[in-house]
């Protein structure tokens, strides 16, 4: 008798979604395994790993060519150990390993992608203890999305090491919609590019035209099955820190994936305090999984919310604008649906302080590009 096993997604490896570091957007191509290891050392130690930061991710640029048999390999100048030794050195360091490839020819920077050679590709990986692919979308062709990613899917299965499959299509063939089944996390936009409100001709969004592109598909978001909107771009040298308390609030607030993109290993005082907010992280992570709605839209000022576990809520409030705002809201009968009564003690997540109760107004200022992230509890 032949028993057939059925290829599936390997499931619950991401019940709450994933954070970690990738290479690209501070490093690009510039890549080599002293740099990675120096990012597991600084996570590990840090207090990054201690906040729950577990994945270091070699985005493209690992790999140089196939051998005569059509294994994938590794550049021997960049990562001259292999990378074999280099998954047992993060591992080492108590910390996961993510790898990059691409579901077409060839990835983004035009090295040798995994179209036609997923089985043997997906086996190179688990054999080398390999945690989590991102698997990008260049080079397709007329490839069909959800067959392709799949096809990488049935590959990491058959390979037998469980590893969390990151959609990286950039939302383009709606993957909320397919990406359940498949993967782990779908990427729901463009790449981010590192400004708060812009946008590139080429393709590349600024932190609020991302967010601006999840007001219609949180219900789609949830455990084992994240939309990501994209790796972060703290600590990189342009968004001021209002800008950069609003991205990481947002990302919280849609329980993104939460991957640092910032050099870790000169990283400053203060991009570590606020990478490591524990107060902002535990919305991210909140067990339920369920992703903020955007309640209402004064003009520049936005109203979020987002229900957690216990009954208990987070709120933001985001100034879009170059001025500041002043507030006076009632959170109470703002949203009558979430049946918030007077019983509930509001606490500003990132001022560490409770602020008052669901009995009176939230009054006060939000200056120009800054967030108030409020979680109320309930007493
Ligand atoms: C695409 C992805 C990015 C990054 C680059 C690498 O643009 O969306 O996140 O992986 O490719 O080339």
């Amino acid at each position: 008798m032949v028993l057939t096993i059925k290829a599936q997604k390997f499931e619950g490896l991401a019940p709450k979604p994933p954070m970690g570091w990738n290479s690209w957007n501070k490093f690009g191509c510039q890549i080599n395994e002293k740099i990675i290891k120096e990012v597991a050392d600084a996570m590990a130690s840090n207090g990054m790993k201690a906040a729950g930061y577990e994945y270091i991710v070699v985005d493209d640029c690992w790999q140089i060519g196939r051998d005569s048999v059509g294994n994938i390999v590794a550049d021997p100048e960049r990562f001259p150990s292999g990378m074999k030794s280099l998954v047992d050195y993060v591992h080492s360091k108590g910390l996961k390993f993510g790898i990059y490839s691409d579901a077409g020819t060839a990835t983004c920077q035009g090295r040798p992608g995994s179209r036609g050679y997923e089985f043997q590709d997906a086996r190179a990986y688990a054999k080398w203890e390999v945690d989590y692919l991102k698997y990008d979308w260049c080079f397709h062709g007329k490839q069909n999305s959800e067959a392709s990613y799949s096809i990488m899917r049935d590959a990491l299965y058959k390979a037998g090491r469980p590893m969390v499959l990151s959609i990286c299509e950039w939302g383009t063939t709606k993957p909320w919609e397919w990406g359940k089944s498949v993967g782990h996390l779908w990427r729901t936009t463009e790449d981010i590019i590192n400004c708060f409100d812009c946008k590139n001709n080429w393709g590349g969004l600024g932190v609020l035209q991302i967010i601006d592109l999840h007001t219609e598909i949180g219900d789609y978001s949830g455990p084992d099955h994240w939309n990501d909107p994209d790796m972060l771009e703290i600590g990189n040298g342009v968004l001021t820190p209002a800008e950069e308390r609003l991205h990481l609030s947002m990302w919280a607030m849609f329980s993104a994936p939460l991957m640092a993109g910032n050099d870790i290993r000169n990283i400053s005082a203060e991009t570590l305090k606020l990478l490591t907010n524990k107060e902002v992280l535990d919305i991210d992570q909140d067990i339920l999984g369920i992703s903020a709605t955007r309640w209402m839209k004064y003009g520049d000022l936005e109203i979020w919310f987002k229900p957690l576990s216990d009954n208990n809520y987070a709120f933001c409030l985001i100034n879009r604008s170059n001025q500041s705002i002043a507030i006076n809201q009632d959170l109470k009968t703002t949203i009558k649906k979430l049946k918030v009564d007077d019983s509930y003690v509001v606490r500003d997540l990132w001022k560490h302080k409770d602020i008052g109760t669901t009995k009176e107004n939230i009054t006060g200022i939000i200056p120009a590009h800054d967030v108030l992230m409020l979680k109320l509890t309930k007493k």
